[in-house]
């Protein structure tokens, strides 16, 4: 063990120990009072309290000597929520999950399947399970990594609800019945407009609450939702007193990739998509019925690869022919099926490695199940906190344990 000089040089180590989600290390994860040991290492500890954001580094149980870092330098916390839609297909992968991989290397962030807002939509629960498993398996396996970031389902931590009534006492119904997304569900399922439904943007702003995010990766569709997110955080904020930071939009420049059919963008619900975990032979029977440049009816016609989306596909996944291939295109050097045959071949081999790591994981039966367990765990422990100190300056009576108040 160090002693308290070694210590005095702490400061200097924080860049690597500021974020504690990289280091928190599953076998070293325990709770030490109120304080979480946010990171072991050998000769180190930091114990974290995930809500105020004070760190503190010293030694373990008897050493008095304790640093109080300078907090301002943290990583800021993303937190993102994810509909359960099952296996992600390359829109979403290009879209979001790049997106999300990416954020990893400089924020401290949570991402979490939404399965309590999937129900205000859905007709069956049944395939909500396997939904949840599949969509978390193509994540992984593209990378977003459950030592860097809190992987979690929603309804595992239910302070979610809590914070979602509370919020629901201080948020105009007025706010919430001029939503454009709101409007669209009514009409969409006149049969079923359900409570959920109107109070879903305070469901998603308890979500980002609970965790204290501060940026939030969402696509342009959400940005009247985040702006609701605001105005409820800062009406907590002046009633109550400060505790929830308000969460900035970050609009992830989505690009926007067009569907099979090449009229919708992709989607699973317009069956237009090709699947990330699909093999080789998939794709290319998926590709095959893709639509090209309508103008092109026969072979030997000039084709117009801007009008084509299976072009618009070669610009992401074959970009370094695609010049080659547009002019091959407009001077019918090549056909649609050539085309579409490159086109298979390089989403196929851009993928591989997503399929192999992929299958690296479907081979060990838990994994899946271990990292979520563990992303509740790490969730709940920040949820329960940041409920405890809303409910405090809510001024709710507290609740006192008999054990407490008997001799
Ligand atoms: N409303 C988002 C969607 O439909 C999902 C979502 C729920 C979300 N909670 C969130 C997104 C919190 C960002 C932050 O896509």
């Amino acid at each position: 063990m160090p002693n308290c000089a070694q210590y005095d040089k702490l400061p200097s180590l924080q860049p690597l120990l500021f974020n504690p989600c990289c280091y928190t290390c599953q076998d070293y994860t325990w709770a030490l009072g109120k304080k979480e040991i946010a990171a072991v290492k050998p000769e180190l500890v930091v114990f974290s309290d995930r809500n105020s954001r004070n760190f503190q580094c010293g030694l373990p149980l008897s050493c008095s000597y304790m640093l109080n870092f300078d907090n301002t330098q943290m990583a800021k916390r993303v937190f993102s929520g994810f509909r359960p839609t099952g296996k992600q297909h390359i829109g979403n992968y290009l879209g979001t999950i790049q997106n999300c991989v990416s954020l990893q290397a400089d924020y401290d962030c949570v991402y979490c399947v939404v399965d309590i807002h999937a129900l205000t939509t859905l007709e069956s629960t049944e395939a909500l399970q396997e939904d949840v498993y599949e969509m978390v398996l193509d994540w992984l396996a593209a990378g977003i990594d459950p030592q860097k970031s809190i992987i979690f389902v929603q309804s595992h931590v239910p302070q979610v609800e809590e914070l979602h009534t509370l919020f629901s006492m201080l948020t105009p119904l007025s706010w919430l019945l001029r939503v454009p997304t709101f409007k669209e569900k009514v009409k969409m399922q006149p049969q079923n407009v359900n409570y959920g439904l109107v109070g879903y943007p305070v469901l998603m702003t308890a979500d980002i609450a609970l965790y204290k995010g501060e940026v939030v990766p969402v696509g342009e569709d959400q940005l009247p939702h985040l702006e609701l997110a605001r105005e409820i955080v800062r009406r907590f904020n002046s009633l109550y007193g400060f505790v929830f930071p308000e969460p900035q939009a970050k609009l992830t420049s989505f690009p926007l990739v067009a569907g099979l059919d090449g009229v919708q963008k992709m989607s699973k619900s317009y069956n237009n998509h090709i699947e990330i975990a699909a093999s080789p032979e998939e794709i290319m029977t998926r590709v095959r019925t893709g639509f090209t440049d309508p103008a092109r009816r026969y072979r030997s016609d000039p084709g117009h690869p801007e009008a084509c989306n299976i072009f618009a596909l070669h610009k992401f996944f074959t970009p370094a022919r695609v010049e080659e291939i547009a002019s091959e295109c407009r001077h019918a050097s090549i056909g649609c099926v050539d085309c579409k045959k490159i086109l298979a071949r390089s989403i196929s081999s851009a993928l591989e490695p997503f399929r192999e790591k992929r299958a690296v994981f479907v081979a060990k039966p838990n994994y899946v199940t271990e990292v979520l367990a563990e992303g509740a765990n790490r969730a709940q422990a920040i949820a329960e906190e940041t409920i405890k100190e809303a409910k405090e300056k809510m001024k709710l009576p507290r609740r006192v344990n008999l054990g407490d108040i008997r001799e």
